[in-house]
């Protein structure tokens, strides 16, 4: 099968200051191993891209050091209100962190975030971390300043039937969910230990099963919150930082379901390709596409793995589909699996 090449919105690379668990280069790598050729990372990185010169230090190393393309998020500031306008003029989208997570952005209550609402255009995304009252918060912002929410990796039964009902007002709310939270529950984070410990937590069979049926109505995006440690920093005995990567299991895992029925190939390119390009109004590449054979069989995974940190919560999982060939721009850049001229 012919696919057109995949986005994903929602990665985390590292670079700057953490390229010890991945860099553009490994994580654009692993990008194309997953049949991915356009790559949106978060801003929550050391320093964090809240500035207009870290956001362009950062993006231009994207630029020269990636093997597919890759642009970058803004991060809404606690204290850089200044810089929103710049950012606003250059970023594809901004990332506010309505909740704690790993990194050191966090924007905290409701007077910190009306005024990043009432600046940021109406455009461009405004793409929140939100958990739980978090994502009525989005909601009610998205409402009031007439802004387009885009609401990250959903995780919860309350969470999409919430945001299905915003939709249906017609609210300017867009959502996206992650492979693992439709393929591992709290059950699998308690067997994986850290390696199953990410945020949003993973959810119950019941969350689990409301985020399947709302694949095809509610859900606009899957995005693999592709979320590299080190195995070492989650073996920590003082505690991990949480995150599991995702660019080289998210297609495999959306193929297979593919096979099996639970969705179809054309509602994959939609979730995948389709809809992310048109929400964040990313840039056409030409005569690029990815080849796939939907029905090869194989233990995840069957080649040693390209992001830096070596691990996946997927190991052992039977997958139907698999990444062949992916053409970038007329260029072979994966054979049989393989990224060409990069080890
Ligand atoms: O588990 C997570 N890891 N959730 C986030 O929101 C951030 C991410 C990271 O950057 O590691
Ligand atoms: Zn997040
Ligand atoms: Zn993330």
């Amino acid at each position: 099968m012919i696919f057109p090449g995949m986005v994903d919105a929602h990665v985390h690379l590292r670079t700057p200051g953490g390229e010890h668990k991945e860099d553009f280069r490994t994580g654009s790598a692993a990008a194309l191993a997953g049949g991915f050729t356009m790559l949106l990372a978060m801003p929550n990185t050391q320093p964090p891209l809240v500035t207009l010169e870290s956001w362009q230090n950062a993006q231009t190393r994207a630029q020269s050091e990636s093997l597919c393309d890759v642009f970058l998020y803004a991060g809404a500031p606690a204290n850089h209100m200044d810089q929103l306008p710049a950012l606003a003029q250059h970023a594809p989208a901004l990332k506010i962190y309505m909740d704690q997570t790993y990194g050191p952005l966090y924007v905290r209550g409701l007077a910190n975030l009306m005024p990043i609402f009432a600046v940021w255009p109406a455009a461009k995304p405004i793409c929140v971390h939100a958990e739980g009252e978090s994502v009525a918060l989005a909601i009610g912002l998205a409402a009031m300043y007439k802004k387009h929410v885009h609401i990250c990796h959903v995780s919860r039964k309350s969470e999409i039937e919430l945001i299905a009902q915003a939709k249906a007002s017609g609210l300017p709310v867009t959502c996206e969910v992650t492979p693992h939270h439709l393929f591992l529950t709290d059950a699998d984070a308690a067997r994986l230990g850290p390696y199953g410990d990410v945020r949003p937590t993973l959810g119950s069979v019941e969350d689990q099963e409301a985020l399947w049926q709302h694949l095809n109505s509610t859900i606009d995006c899957i995005a693999s919150d592709h979320a590299p440690h080190t195995r070492e920093e989650k073996e920590q005995p003082e505690g991990s930082p949480p995150g599991v990567p995702g660019l080289e299991s998210t297609l495999p895992l959306m193929l297979t379901a593919a096979a099996q029925g639970r969705l179809t190939y054309t509602r994959l390119i939609e979730l995948l390709s389709t809809n992310p390009r048109q929400i964040f109004n990313l840039p056409e590449q030409a005569d690029t596409y990815v080849e796939i054979d939907p029905a090869a069989t194989y233990t995840f995974p069957d080649h040693p793995l390209y992001t830096k940190c070596g691990w996946s919560p997927f190991t052992g999982m039977l997958m139907t589909g698999r990444v062949q060939r992916v053409v970038l721009r007329g260029q072979e850049v994966v054979r049989d699996g393989i990224v060409l001229n990069y080890r």
